[in-house]
């Protein structure tokens, strides 16, 4: 593996979607992750791994000042990728320019429908037979960068929140290693 073809991970919590990657055939070619919360479970999932974890953390700082420390966290790996993964720092313009290009996030809606949060409450609010997860490219827009990937799941008559959750959280498990493997195999994106 060289480190261009790696990916860094950004968490702030319970980091299921890292242990599916972790866990998955891209799990290798992860080289870091990052938590801007000192407490996210996630890093203790990327220690058992044997990854490098970092804390820079969003509070007590200014977000410009959190986001130099990220970048430079992040540059020293010299990543094909970052992957957010449950991160809940909504990063900035300038954020994006720096690594213009190579930012994916997963979000758990069939984008560009229910971007934002609560999305599975706000399913089963409408009533569609239909939601599931993406994977996008991270724009300064929230969850409004173009769709990479999708997996749908069907609502059943008898799903209230925690039960659809789950079932997209296992979709998501599935769609986030495998589309960031298509990534890191491609690399077309990024020179
Ligand atoms: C996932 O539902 C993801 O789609 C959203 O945040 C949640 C993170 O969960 N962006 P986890 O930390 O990966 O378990």
């Amino acid at each position: 593996m060289t480190m261009s073809d790696s990916v860094v991970i950004l968490i702030s919590g319970r980091g299921s979607n890292l242990q599916a990657i972790l866990e998955s055939g891209v799990g290798n070619r992860v080289a870091a992750v990052i938590s801007d919360n000192p407490g996210a479970a996630g890093l203790n999932v990327a220690a058992k791994h044997g990854k490098p974890t970092h804390v820079i953390p969003r509070r007590g700082q200014t977000k410009e000042a959190f986001e130099d420390a990220l970048s430079e966290c992040i540059e020293q790996y010299n990543p094909a990728l970052i992957a957010l993964a449950g991160f809940m720092t909504v990063v900035s313009g300038a954020f994006i320019a720096r690594h213009q290009g190579y930012i994916v996030n997963i979000h758990p809606s069939l984008l560009p429908a229910l971007r934002g949060l609560e999305t599975h409450k706000r399913a089963l609010a409408a009533g569609v037979p239909q939601h599931g997860c993406s994977v996008h490219w991270v724009t300064e827009s929230v969850d409004a960068g173009d769709v990479i990937a999708r997996q749908a799941v069907r609502v059943e008559n008898t799903d209230d929140e925690e039960a659809l959750a789950a079932r997209v959280l296992e979709a998501e498990h599935r769609l986030y290693p495998a589309t960031i493997s298509r990534l890191l195999n491609q690399r077309k994106w990024r020179d």
